[in-house]
């Protein structure tokens, strides 16, 4: 999201005349964007203020931005803490930028002002040069989990016109891009009038030139009929899906409000691995919510290893100023959260690598991305199933292309595959 957030600011500010400077020391302007999803990410946008803070210093003509959930999050306590900073800019004001630029050459500027309207439709991005092009859907989230900031930081939901969007992918397609990701903090509550999550996959799977379709994140409470039967009828839609569960204890899906059961959960993964065959499933878990005992993370542990996720981002619980739970607290300590996360991690690996063993001497489409990075002769690509493919270069194996392999090795997190 970030990203395809960073690619909107860069075309917008491409359009008011400015361009990428090769290095910090060259810029005229630096802008950080930021998350505020857990902690860790807020430090880490500090520590890198502080690195690039003395550019400011050598060149105090230079100026300097924070942008994004960040900005929205703790704009007061940010301003304090980095008096030096002089633009401020959350989700919502970016098409504003190149005029807070204009006036931050005097007096530091702040625009937190969420706006349930925009979507920044037919606003241009700068995308990123490659075979795959993420494209917002929808912004903003409705669904308040308790451990969540999402909502405050992004504001309430909104979809994106699909004319906008299908212009955006059609654009893309025309200029090579071979792969389209659908964006949104729940993407899969698209929607625009008459048209749901499952008919815009149909009207992106309808523009030439598009040969993979994937989406993320989708919420489990909206992955109606509609979605799956988009999912299993287009060609085109990849059998891969991210569906973040969170907890595997029904007790701490309450607490996290999230709206649906373990049982419910299970149920809908059997309904997608029914409509859609061979479908890659990951997800994402927290360990360590307030209240989390150890039998319920042992209830996460067994989840795990019912579904056989194909991978899992995995994080420690980390509470958020003005989310629900933030009043609650904080009980599973540190120490606990790390051995948790430890432990469901080493699950996870295990259960990674027999998955991707199954492939062991088949055969798979694989989208070439490119050179691989670390290693000369090889090119590197993914499955249908969103699972890095490394291949030996060969004459007409392009970027772009589409190539049959063979899996002679795995790891828990690739494949190393021969020419089919
Ligand atoms: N602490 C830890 N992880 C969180 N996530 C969201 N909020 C928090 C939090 N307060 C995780 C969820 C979500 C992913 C994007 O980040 O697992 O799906
Ligand atoms: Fe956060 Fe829940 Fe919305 Fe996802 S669905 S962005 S976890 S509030």
């Amino acid at each position: 999201m970030n990203v395809a957030d960073t690619e909107l600011i860069v075309g917008i500010l491409r359009r008011a005349g400015y361009a990428t400077a090769d290095s910090p020391a060259s810029a005229d302007v630096i802008l950080i964007n930021t998350c505020a999803i857990r902690e860790h990410a807020e430090d880490r946008v500090l520590g890198r203020l502080s690195e690039l803070v003395r550019f400011k210093h050598e060149r105090p003509a230079m100026r300097f931005g924070l942008l994004g959930c960040m900005a929205q999050h703790n704009r007061a306590a940010l301003l304090k803490r980095a008096p030096w900073l002089d633009l401020v800019a959350g989700p919502d004001s970016y098409r504003r930028l190149p005029e807070m630029l204009g006036r931050a050459q005097f007096d530091p500027t702040v625009d937190v002002r969420l706006d349930r309207e925009e979507t920044y439709a037919g606003v241009s991005a700068d995308h990123t040069p490659g075979v795959r092009a993420y494209v917002t859907a929808m912004r903003g989230c409705d669904k308040f989990c308790a451990f969540c900031v999402v909502p405050y930081v992004r504001g309430r939901e909104r979809s994106v016109p699909p004319d906008a969007i299908v212009a955006e992918v059609a654009e893309l397609a025309a200029n090579g891009v071979r792969e389209i990701v659908l964006l949104g903090q729940t993407v899969n509550a698209y929607r625009f009038g008459e048209i749901d999550f499952g008919r815009l996959l149909a009207m992106v799977a309808a523009i030439d030139g598009i040969e993979r379709i994937r989406f993320t994140s989708p919420h489990p409470a909206d992955m109606t009929d509609s979605v799956i039967d988009a999912m299993a009828a287009e060609r085109k839609v990849q059998p891969q899906l991210h569906l973040p569960v969170q907890s595997g204890s029904d007790r701490m899906l309450a607490a996290m409000e999230r709206g649906y059961t373990v049982d419910q959960y299970l149920r809908l993964v059997e309904r997608i691995r029914a409509a859609v065959k061979g479908i890659a499933l990951s997800t994402d878990i927290i360990v360590g919510f307030h209240g989390e005992e150890r039998a319920d993370f042992d209830a996460t542990l067994d989840l795990v290893r019912a579904v056989g996720f194909d991978s899992a981002f995995t994080f420690k619980y980390s509470v958020r100023e003005h989310t629900r739970a933030f009043r609650l607290g904080d009980s599973v300590d540190e120490e606990e959260k790390g051995r948790r996360l430890a432990e469901l991690i080493s699950v996870q690996e295990s259960i990674a690598l027999a998955r991707n063993r199954e492939l062991l001497g088949r055969e798979t489409a694989v989208l070439v991305e490119g050179p691989a990075r670390r290693d000369a002769g090889r090119m590197m690509g993914k499955t249908p199933q969103f699972k890095t493919a490394f291949f030996p270069a060969a004459p007409g194996i392009d970027t772009g292309a589409i190539v049959n392999v063979r899996v002679e090795s795995v790891t828990a997190h690739s494949l190393t595959c021969a020419l089919a």
